[in-house]
């Protein structure tokens, strides 16, 4: 039997009594966003002012029912905006309609508190650019800050302050329709990208300085795992150990952190068990404590609410505490905070500072963006009429289209289908005249009747060549029922058009042929089971390829589709992806040659469904498969090779590049010190084109098993025909670092592999060198 001494019952009290005083602060301490005296004073006094309800009013958000992504939206939201009680409304557009709801809401609210005006402004307000997983394959980060800023040029103008983007979510499994949102597999790649996008849509020039009206706040989602989700089922629980969470996850949102970025957004998903909008750990350890982050939070849309279906509230009022508890500020439509924190209040459950924390982080933004000076700033007519499409902003759209389209195949160079050369062309399939999916889901201001399609693209570029088109559509795509979320899988494949297309295949020298998803087939709520082309379409190719013509296939999706038939039976693949307002004439001017591609996948195409989740970085297993040594009993399958069918990074262009002469400054890292690794580029082919060229590592040996490779550089270049080129990259402990087996983040010494690459699947130009003690 135990017998406590009297000194150790006091050690144990004031230990106990010590931790409730840590977490107490933990819950009730503000440290400002901006470290700014002068706001800090601004929030606090106005929070002194403040009653109970005026708190959880500012963090109570509605939706403007422009993209309800959910079943509820509420319908007193009229209700209180009159007790002001209203802190952001999204999705709403228009500046007449946003300047009458922030004049009701100065109207009604008694400290005359501006209301926060929030949208999804994913890939482009009104200039759509492509979707983001295709703009990521340009591996152009510079673009992507400034296609960012567009977008956040425009949105400013048109009343919209802060942008629930970017959207960072590693995601490995293309049955999840929200890959289309991200910047793929990679984890050194994404969080590249994430601090783009972040400085881009924030355009602040100093640090956390918005005092500019075309300035945003940005906001990392879906913290955390999102993409992680189990099948690809879109909001399915997260299970993953903290070392995968820590590697992959969490580092993109990390980066945006050192970004500057001002807010998070929660996922809908349980990470191990617990949701994340209730998930403490996230946003109190890893986030603040342990990130420093001292921007806002808010949920995902009905995410407090959906505590109550995860199974760890019982009711709306205890998952209100349980966010809050978790340290989320803002409620996205639940009203969870708005209707129940003040009896939790009352009631002792949360205490007020709890709420007056949330809430300074809300004011500090308000404050920061000046809209206590002017709430009406974010409305300019005259800088809306400047900006939104104007001439640059469409010449990027078209650029960033450019370099998003990825060429997959093209056996005997069969093209660019040169204007020059005299030439029949079957055109057929349904996105030669789809306008409507061009701009891909969130696109939810950009206007789908201005994008040009794939006919117009061809009828400009090609106009008095030698080239002629013979138009046929063979097929139509399949739809889905956004309400039941079930397709149109079982719709009767109508084959009425085949016949004709068939005969104009019959007619030509070559068949081009536009096919792939309809656009709300990828997004959110859009994970499928099966990802090959919907519908008939493969049917039709095959019927097509029975006349023995070339084809070129040209691919509009949101996701790395299974292409193992195309792949063998096409001569050329493009994917498009969904490439925005300026999709036909961007694919024109790769199909012509204008512009040579130059884009690689960021995410890698499996062979078929079962391959997944497939993705470059895995580990080699204690049974490795050996190609060269096939053997029984070695991690594989029996049915598909191990690889996948396009790996990550890869691409082709219309030129070829040789890669030659790696070589290493010298084969020992000392702690402190760095290498440099270079590789000769040279340009073998015709044109002038791009190369994205790659850096990977693997660790030979370390306290726990590492991938079998990591991209740790690239560099994209630009090469004349016949130029060579030599690319370096410098190697310090930070590239090699990892977390140890302890969880620790370090270098540990020992031998490592280099490749300078022109994909994941490239070992030509091999290096080795060995960090010493
Ligand atoms: C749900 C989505 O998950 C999120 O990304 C988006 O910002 C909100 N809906 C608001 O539209």
């Amino acid at each position: 039997m135990y017998n406590a001494t009297k000194f150790q019952l006091t050690v144990l009290a004031l230990l106990a009594l010590f931790s409730f005083q840590l977490h107490a602060q933990k819950n009730t301490s503000w440290k400002s966003y901006s470290g700014d005296p002068a706001i800090e004073k601004k929030v606090e006094s106005l929070l002194s002012k403040m009653t109970l309800d005026e708190k959880v009013g500012q963090m109570n958000q509605y939706s403007g029912n422009f993209a309800s992504t959910g079943e509820v939206s509420s319908n007193r939201s009229g209700e209180y905006l009159k007790k002001g009680m209203i802190g952001s409304t999204f999705n709403v557009f228009g500046t007449d309609h946003l300047r009458m709801l922030q004049e009701q809401n100065m109207k009604y609210s008694r400290l005359k508190i501006p209301m926060l005006f929030a949208a999804d402004v994913i890939h482009g307000l009104e200039t759509t650019f492509p979707i983001p997983l295709a703009e990521a394959c340009s591996w152009d980060l510079e673009l992507m800050e400034r296609t960012a800023r567009i977008a956040a040029e425009e949105a400013t103008a048109a009343g919209v302050a802060w942008n629930f983007a970017p959207m960072i979510d590693v995601a490995r499994d293309p049955r999840w329709g929200r890959v289309m949102e991200g910047a793929g597999e990679d984890v050194y790649l994404s969080s590249l990208v994430a601090r783009a996008r972040v400085k881009g849509f924030q355009g602040i020039q100093s640090y956390k300085d918005f005092s500019k009206p075309n300035t945003m706040l940005a906001c990392a989602k879906h913290f955390v795992g999102y993409g992680a989700g189990q099948a690809g089922r879109d909001y399915h629980s997260v299970d993953m150990s903290e070392r995968t969470l820590r590697e992959t996850y969490l580092p993109p949102f990390k980066a945006t952190v050192d970004e500057g970025v001002a807010t998070f957004m929660t996922a809908f998903n349980d990470l191990n068990g617990v949701p994340c909008t209730a998930n403490e750990y996230l946003y109190k350890d890893i986030l603040r404590d342990q990130w420093k982050f001292n921007g806002m939070v808010l949920t995902d849309y009905t995410a407090i609410m959906e505590l109550i279906a995860h199974g760890v509230a019982a009711d709306l009022k205890h998952a209100a505490q349980l966010a809050l508890d978790a340290g989320i500020d803002m409620d996205m439509i639940s009203e969870a905070f708005v209707s129940h924190l003040a009896a939790l209040v009352k009631e002792g459950k949360v205490k007020e500072e709890q709420i007056d924390v949330a809430v300074a982080r809300i004011l500090e933004m308000k404050f920061l963006l000046g809209l206590f000076d002017d709430p009406y700033r974010y409305f300019d007519d005259e800088r809306e009429k400047k900006v939104i499409m104007n001439d640059e902003h469409i010449e990027v759209a078209r650029e960033a289209a450019q370099q998003s389209i990825v060429l997959l195949k093209n056996d005997n160079n069969i093209l660019p289908l040169k204007k020059n050369v005299a030439r029949k062309v079957a055109l057929i399939g349904p996105f030669v005249e789809e306008r409507n999916s061009l701009n891909g889901e969130w696109a939810i201001k950009g206007d789908r009747s201005k994008s040009v399609t794939l006919m117009e693209g061809l009828k400009e570029k090609y106009a008095g060549s030698a080239v002629q088109f013979d138009y046929a559509q063979g097929t139509t795509l399949p739809l889905i029922d956004r309400r039941t979320a079930h397709v149109s899988t079982n719709q009767v494949p109508d084959k009425s058009g085949f016949a004709e297309a068939i005969q104009k295949a019959k007619d030509s020298d070559v068949i081009l042929v536009a096919m792939g998803e309809n656009y709300h087939w990828s997004g959110e709520a859009a994970s499928r089971t099966d990802i090959t082309l919907p519908g008939n379409q493969r049917q039709l190719l095959k019927e097509l390829k029975k006349t023995g013509k070339p084809i070129i296939l040209v691919l509009f999706n949101g996701r790395p589709l299974d292409l193992s038939w195309e792949d063998e039976n096409m001569d050329a693949i493009v994917e498009a992806w969904y490439p925005g307002l300026m999709s036909g004439h961007a694919v024109a001017d790769i199909l012509s040659g204008d512009y040579n591609p130059s884009a690689k996948l960021v995410m890698t195409f499996p062979r078929n469904v079962g391959q997944i989740p497939i993705f470059y970085n895995v580990k080699n297993t204690g049974r490795p498969f050996n190609p060269n040594k096939p053997a029984d009993y070695r991690s594989s399958y029996i049915d598909v090779p191990n690889t996948p069918l396009y790996p990550f990074g890869y691409g082709l262009s219309y030129t070829s590049f040789a890669y030659s002469n790696a070589r290493i400054s010298s084969e020992k890292l000392v702690p402190g010190g760095n290498i440099t690794v270079s590789v000769d580029v040279s340009n073998t082919g015709d044109m002038d084109g791009e190369e994205v060229v790659q850096l990977y590592i693997r660790d030979k040996v370390a306290s726990v098993a590492r991938p079998v490779k990591e991209l740790k550089g690239f560099e994209k270049i630009s090469l004349k025909k016949g130029e060579t080129r030599t690319v370096k990259f410098t190697i310090n402990e930070e590239t090699v670092s990892l977390y140890n087996i302890d969880m620790k983040w370090l270098a540990e010494p020992g031998e490592f592999d280099v490749w300078i690459a022109s994909s994941s699947d490239d070992e030509s130009q091999h290096l080795k060198f060995s960090l010493v003690e």
